[in-house]
């Protein structure tokens, strides 16, 4: 079961062009177009003869279907019939509220009367000219064969870093720090403190490290799936917060996770990088937008063979260990959320 009141990511904006571009999101088959007054997300199921309009063309504001060639506005009306002049009672398609905004078409699943924009994260370094922001994967999300809430687990679990990630991001020094975990109204905030290790290989290379460094994890999570991983690696013993990190210390970044989930055991796993160092260099912007797909690749094939494994053998037990414990605090704040709402649509449906 998913939160439906929320906002996802839907598509990188570049991703639709001139005609229709669809996708699943929440089991829900939905079709994405270009209008003159923006994009507009409908039902991808003609309400005539259930023809996927995707299958169809754009013409103007409205979508045509491809089999009998009725027409849809943005609200999801049916305005035009062909061979008669008048619309039946009833001819409309399901709308979604849309908003673009860093490049992303953001769609509201639930209630459209509850969409409520302030629901978006406050991803205020997207529109700073002090950092850099690179689409992964130029700009496609990565499909991955695993319920959504596992790739959150992943980023919340910094100790794979070590095992999955040896190469790039990780090091054997990260599990020797316990993380300290916080829960806020609708959202989860894990912090992990390295001190006076040596980098892992990318920040190595990234901040052109001799000796050993201090390096900040901090990954936050707003639901339904807004993950943050924001980390820093400096030279030692400068104390530095998240936010102080300048080039004469060391490198910042920032990952931007949106895993939308396609189906219960699918995902279209959105992200993105935003640095705080070289930010004028093409040569790292070529390095997150190619390079980096390898992490998400290790990444990729680990969450589909446990999803895989997950679904063959659905009763089996686990047992947890203490890294696990801020994921288990992001899966509480999932489950309490989403029960609130189906208890509010309860409610509605007795007092009907
Ligand atoms: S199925 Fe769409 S117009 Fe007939
Ligand atoms: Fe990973």
């Amino acid at each position: 079961m998913f939160l439906q009141n929320a906002w996802y990511v839907a598509a990188w904006d570049s991703e639709i062009g001139e005609g229709p571009f669809n996708r699943t999101i929440l089991n829900e088959p939905v079709v994405m177009f270009r209008t003159p007054d923006g994009i507009v997300a409908l039902e991808d199921r003609c309400c005539h003869r259930a023809l996927p309009l995707s299958m169809g063309k754009v013409v103007g504001a409205h979508i045509q279907c491809g089999y009998h060639g009725l027409e849809f506005d943005a609200t999801g009306a049916c305005v035009k019939v062909p061979g008669q002049t008048k619309v039946p009672p009833g001819a409309e398609v399901r709308s979604y509220p849309v908003i673009e905004r860093w490049g992303m078409v953001w769609i509201w699943t639930g209630d459209p009367a509850k969409a409520d924009d302030t629901l978006l994260p406050d991803w205020w370094w997207l529109d700073s000219d002090d950092w850099k922001t690179i689409p992964g994967r130029g700009g496609t999300p990565m499909p991955v064969e695993a319920n959504y809430l596992l790739i959150s687990d992943n980023l919340f679990d910094i100790t794979h870093l070590s095992y999955v990630h040896q190469t790039s991001i990780g090091n054997d020094a990260i599990v020797d720090f316990p993380p300290k975990t916080e829960r806020f109204a609708r959202c989860v905030k894990m912090t992990r403190l390295v001190t006076d290790r040596p980098p892992a290989p990318f920040y190595k290379k990234a901040g052109g490290f001799d000796g050993n460094v201090d390096r900040f994890l901090v990954t936050t999570s707003d639901m339904p799936g807004y993950i943050v991983n924001h980390a820093g690696t400096f030279h030692v013993d400068m104390d530095l917060q998240p936010g102080e990190v300048t080039e004469e210390h060391g490198v910042e970044m920032k990952v931007m996770n949106m895993p939308t989930p396609e189906t219960e055991t699918s995902s279209h796993y959105f992200y993105a990088h935003a640095r705080h160092f070289k930010i004028d260099d093409p040569d790292w912007d070529e390095i997150y937008r190619t390079q980096f797909t390898q992490v998400f690749e290790e990444d990729q094939v680990i969450l589909n063979a446990q999803q895989a494994r997950m679904s063959e053998m659905p009763d089996a037990m686990e047992i947890d260990i203490n890294g696990d414990a801020p994921n288990i605090q992001v899966r509480r704040l999932m489950d309490e959320l989403i029960a609130a709402e189906q208890a509010e649509l309860t409610g509605i449906r007795k007092s009907a």
